[in-house]
């Protein structure tokens, strides 16, 4: 018994685990990383690598969890500007001794033991060094980047980095971004790690991974992204100078909290949206295949989007946040709709009441189109994005009116076919609403131009959407046509329907109950 007791107060308290690589065999110029898959228990694990040949330049020792914070150090206390902590670590070590030491400290434990990779990878004396130049991290030599997210964006921040004889003021170093999207939207570990094992060498990152487009030279290592909550993605820095490179440590982030997957990045997975979401599956479906025949439910409907459109954007706008203003969006946008229904009723010109429609798919169109163009340099720029954007609605909607009734159909199924994918893509986890969550964005977060978007693209659920999308945009342009054909291209705004001339068309019911209508007030 006294043996039991000695053992559980020995399992206790402070734990010290060794962990020794021969790194034998690693150099510069052939096998130049090191990685490998441990777990630890205790509180301090300590690594060592021995046999560092002559030619190594310096290491990048890298750590890197899933979930639990931890703490990389080069000494087994904590001494200021020689530790880093979080989940995606690393320490440039540089040196003319052979044994490298550093140590693996748990300070706050998520689970009894933490799964972790440890990686190191190669340089020589001549490459740039990841983050070498000392700019605003506690630790000089930084390799690592820091990664905050809120809402809608992400930011990214890393050091810059140093080379051999070179000054860090006039810095000649060329820095290329990269990123590259967990091709699945959960937050299983396998995922984790392969995405960051992809990102390690250069040569790797290059082959795997996407380059940033938008390259704004100030911005370099203070960078902004799109924020697609759930979309787990590993970012990485190539510093390149006279034809050598060296990687940065990749960080990775889900843009919410992955530990509480289920409430924090399954976006808006609250009842009310639930909600929101099956009802835009209806109303698209109908605008997408009835719009133009149930032309005073479209009328509504479009009054009620462009109503809750503006509302939640003023809103947002005043109040620096858009959360919590669904309801009373929704409830002003409910106004808005049967004004712009009054509107016809009152005044039936088919001229004014499709311009709305055609304001909204033109918008739609814009945004489908800056989504692919934002990355460019020219667009960060707002004048440049929204003189752009406008020329597109405006463009659409002078084409639009040329051939009203055709181009109200088409706007009708670009709206209604759009709700239903955005719907769809919501319940399979798919991109598509992010089109118009970046259009929003765009209005509402300030010096959001500057953010990258690049927006994930899920080769079987986003595939299967667009392929999805296009065949409900023809069928609905067709079967509403079909209708059309023989038809006056717009219904009479009141009951003046019962003042047409009879015809095949008209149902018995109306002729008996109403006369035929006087001579002057025929429809053409
Ligand atoms: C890890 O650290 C970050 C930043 O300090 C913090 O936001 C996050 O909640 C921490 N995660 C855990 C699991 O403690
Ligand atoms: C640990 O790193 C710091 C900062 O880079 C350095 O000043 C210190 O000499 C290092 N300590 C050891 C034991 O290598
Ligand atoms: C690195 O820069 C930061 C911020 O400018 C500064 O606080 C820190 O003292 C610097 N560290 C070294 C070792 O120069
Ligand atoms: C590039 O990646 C593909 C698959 O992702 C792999 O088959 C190929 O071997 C890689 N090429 C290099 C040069 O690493």
């Amino acid at each position: 018994m006294l043996f039991g007791v000695i053992l559980s107060l020995l399992s206790i308290g402070p734990a010290l685990a060794d962990i020794t690589v021969d790194f034998t065999g690693y150099s510069p110029d052939g096998n130049n990383i090191y990685k490998y898959y441990y777990t630890s228990s205790v509180d301090i694990t300590k690594i060592k690598l021995n046999n560092i040949a002559q030619d190594v330049g310096f290491l990048v020792v890298q750590v890197h969890t899933q979930f639990e914070n931890v703490t990389l150090s080069n000494s087994s206390r904590i001494v200021y500007g020689a530790y880093v902590s979080g989940t995606n670590l690393g320490l440039v070590w540089s040196s003319l001794s052979s044994t490298a030491t550093f140590y693996l400290i748990r300070n706050i434990k998520v689970e009894s033991s933490v799964g972790f990779l440890l990686a190191v990878t190669v340089y020589d004396e001549y490459d740039p060094v990841p983050g070498g130049c000392n700019l605003s991290f506690d630790v000089p030599v930084a390799p690592y980047q820091v990664i905050n997210y809120n809402n809608d964006y992400l930011t990214v921040k890393s050091q810059p980095p140093s080379a051999y004889g070179v000054s860090c003021e006039k810095n000649p170093i060329k820095i290329e971004m990269f990123h590259y999207y967990f091709n699945h939207y959960d937050s299983d570990s396998r995922t984790y790690f392969d995405g960051i094992e992809k990102m390690l060498t250069v040569e790797d990152i290059r082959n795997v991974s996407r380059l940033v487009g938008k390259d704004l030279g100030y911005q370099k290592h203070n960078r902004m992204f799109s924020n697609y909550r759930g979309r787990g993605r590993a970012f990485v820095l190539i510093a390149s100078y006279k034809g050598r490179s060296a990687a940065y440590v990749p960080a990775v982030s889900y843009g919410c909290d992955a530990m509480n997957w289920k409430y924090d990045c399954s976006e808006l997975s609250s009842e009310f949206w639930k909600v929101c979401r099956a009802v835009l599956l209806i109303l698209g479906g109908l605008l997408c295949f009835q719009g133009h025949k149930m032309f005073r439910l479209t009328m509504f409907l479009i009054g009620f989007i462009f109503g809750v459109l503006i509302t939640f954007i003023v809103v947002s706008v005043e109040h620096a946040s858009h959360n919590g203003y669904g309801l009373i969006s929704l409830l002003i946008g409910f106004f808005y709709g049967v004004f712009w229904l009054f509107v016809w009723w009152k005044f039936g010109v088919p001229l004014l009441s499709v311009q709305l429609t055609m304001i909204l798919s033109g918008g739609l169109i814009a945004s489908i189109t800056m989504n692919q163009l934002g990355d460019y340099n020219a667009f960060a720029l707002d004048i440049n994005y929204w003189l752009t954007f406008s020329c597109i609605v405006i463009a659409y909607m002078i084409i639009g009116v040329a051939v009203m009734m055709h181009g109200h159909i088409v706007s009708c199924v670009v709206i209604g076919s759009y709700a239903v994918i955005a719907a769809i893509s919501y319940y399979i986890d798919g991109n598509m609403e992010f089109i118009f969550v970046n259009f929003f964005r765009r209005v509402v977060v300030k010096n959001f131009g500057y953010a990258v978007l690049d927006p994930p693209f899920l080769i079987f659920t986003d595939t299967f959407l667009c392929i999805m999308w296009i065949l409900l945009f023809l069928v609905g342009v067709k079967l509403q046509s079909r209708y059309q054909r023989n038809r006056s291209p717009f219904p009479p705004n009141r009951n003046v329907s019962l003042e047409r001339p009879l015809s095949e068309t008209t149902p018995l019911l109306y002729s008996e109950a109403y006369p035929s209508p006087p001579e002057y007030s025929a429809t053409p």
